[in-house]
């Protein structure tokens, strides 16, 4: 394995950035080094490559728990898979996914685990985990919770949304939870009351209403609220730790604050969509606004203020992309004329590094802050740190080398996703993904993909390690 160093760059963490050389021996980080100093010289003297950092932030690779690549959906799969969809990752600066395997109902979660991983061996282009979505909470289903922890997939997700899909009842909501209260699981909630929205959906076709745009108006954020509040309040009975993931709402974010400010371990994430565009996209003309259906849908512009002051707060500690890409043509457009029928999602995967960052060019948050939510903190709370998340002596070298002022547009005609339109079509960024690593390994290189497919490996996870 070769020996790399990257020198003259600026090395951020959570904790305060450093001008300083990384050295790289095989896959590992082996050391951080005064720049220039003689034992970086040393190194050098015997490396294989020399990567020139100068002007550039040295940022640990960023971890995407929020993944959904050939996901079932809607009568359709979700268009990215995991070779097309890791690769499009670590052209964004992403070099860690983590994704959903889905316990369909009357299964074992051991089908839907070995499916899933059958699909990603071989083909991701970098390294990966797995959670666990739970749909048939039974005897059976719970005990193989335990197995999977100890197998490395240490977090489940349930959904209060999809009646009759992938919807628990708060009956089966709270086993599961007592069940992570004692293997040591973090529960994973996708908040919404879907037996409300459903009885809104209904209402609203049977009136005619069926344009895109009325996907938002059927699932209204008060609804997330609720939904919330009752997750944190199962939580609370059972003992569990609780990660809302892709929220979108003042309201949910209120029941989080009030929880977390009475010390429980209650996280929650956002997404990109959720921080910078609003549901004024679903108004585009035409059939156009299908493009920005997702669950929990795009929210009134106000509470993007609110979600970027709870990104500050730490109220949200994570910022993952939820990427669940469907193309416009074929697929969104299997909801032409009933909106419930448009397959839920968004793609994102490429853009989350570079669009977090436009809160640093903003003055929202600060270099450190933006690692934090990309890379250390997602590392910690799905059980990978210090293996992923961070710049340090024997840390995987999944580095990224940043170009702070570089400028960019971003477009479906540049993008690597497979997907045929984008949703911050035109939106001029700062900076830029310009270098990346995984494990040791140079995977983009000035813009250039040089990975290989088979590169990624799964991996096991330990149990939270971001708990209170
Ligand atoms: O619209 C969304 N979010 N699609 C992906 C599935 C999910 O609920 O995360
Ligand atoms: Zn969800
Ligand atoms: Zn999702």
């Amino acid at each position: 394995m070769s020996r790399i160093v990257i020198s003259g760059g600026t090395v951020v963490s959570a904790t305060g950035s450093v001008a300083a050389d990384v050295l790289v021996d095989g896959e590992r980080i082996v050391a951080l080094a005064a720049p220039g100093s003689e034992i970086a010289e040393s190194f050098a003297l015997g490396a294989s490559g020399r990567i020139d950092a100068s002007g550039r932030l040295v940022v640990p690779g960023g971890l995407d728990v929020h993944t959904h690549m050939e996901m079932p959906f809607g009568g359709t799969y979700s268009s990215d898979t995991f070779e097309t969809g890791t690769r499009a990752a670590a052209w964004g600066g992403t070099t860690t996914i983590i994704d959903f395997a889905i316990q369909r109902r009357g299964e074992a979660l051991r089908e839907g685990l070995d499916g899933l991983l059958a699909k990603a061996e071989g083909n991701c282009a970098v390294d990966y985990g797995l959670h666990m979505i739970v749909s048939d909470v039974n005897d059976q289903s719970l005990k193989e919770m335990d197995v999977l922890v100890d197998e490395g997939v240490t977090s489940f997700k349930l959904f209060m949304a999809y009646p009759g899909v992938l919807y628990s009842t708060d009956g089966e909501i709270l086993r599961a939870m007592q069940q992570a209260a004692v293997n040591g699981a973090t529960i994973m909630m996708h908040a919404e009351n879907g037996i409300a929205i459903d009885v809104i959906v209904a209402e609203t076709l049977a009136r005619g209403e069926t344009d895109p745009r009325f996907h938002a108006r059927t699932r209204p954020s008060a609804l997330e609220g609720e939904a919330t509040h009752r997750a944190i309040e199962l939580a609370r009975v059972a003992g569990s730790p609780l990660y809302i993931v892709h929220l979108t709402a003042a309201e949910a974010l209120e029941a989080v604050v009030g929880a977390r400010d009475a010390g429980r371990n209650v996280f929650a994430e956002t997404c990109p969509q959720y921080l910078f565009l609003s549901d004024a996209e679903l108004e585009r003309p035409g059939f156009e606004g299908a493009k920005f259906v997702c669950s929990p849908p795009l929210r009134p512009a106000w509470h993007l203020g609110e979600l970027w002051r709870g990104l500050k707060t730490n109220d949200l500690s994570v910022v993952s992309t939820d990427h669940c890409p469907f193309c416009y043509k074929e697929q969104k457009e299997l909801g032409r004329g009933d909106f419930s029928k448009i397959p839920n999602g968004l793609p994102g995967v490429e853009n989350r590094v570079e669009l977090i960052y436009q809160g640093v060019v903003r003055g929202e948050i600060s270099v450190e802050r933006w690692v934090e939510v990309i890379a250390t903190t997602p590392a910690r709370m799905f059980g990978l740190y210090p293996r992923k998340g961070v710049i340090a002596p024997g840390s995987d070298a999944d580095i990224v080398i940043y170009d702070p002022g570089a400028r960019q547009t971003i477009s479906a005609s540049t993008h690597h996703m497979n997907v045929d339109y984008s949703v911050y079509e035109g939106m001029t960024i700062t900076g830029r993904v310009e270098t990346v690593l995984s494990r040791g390994a140079i995977v983009v290189e000035k813009g250039q993909f040089v990975g290989e497919k088979g590169h990624g490996r799964f991996l096991e996870r330990s149990t939270n390690q971001y708990l209170i």
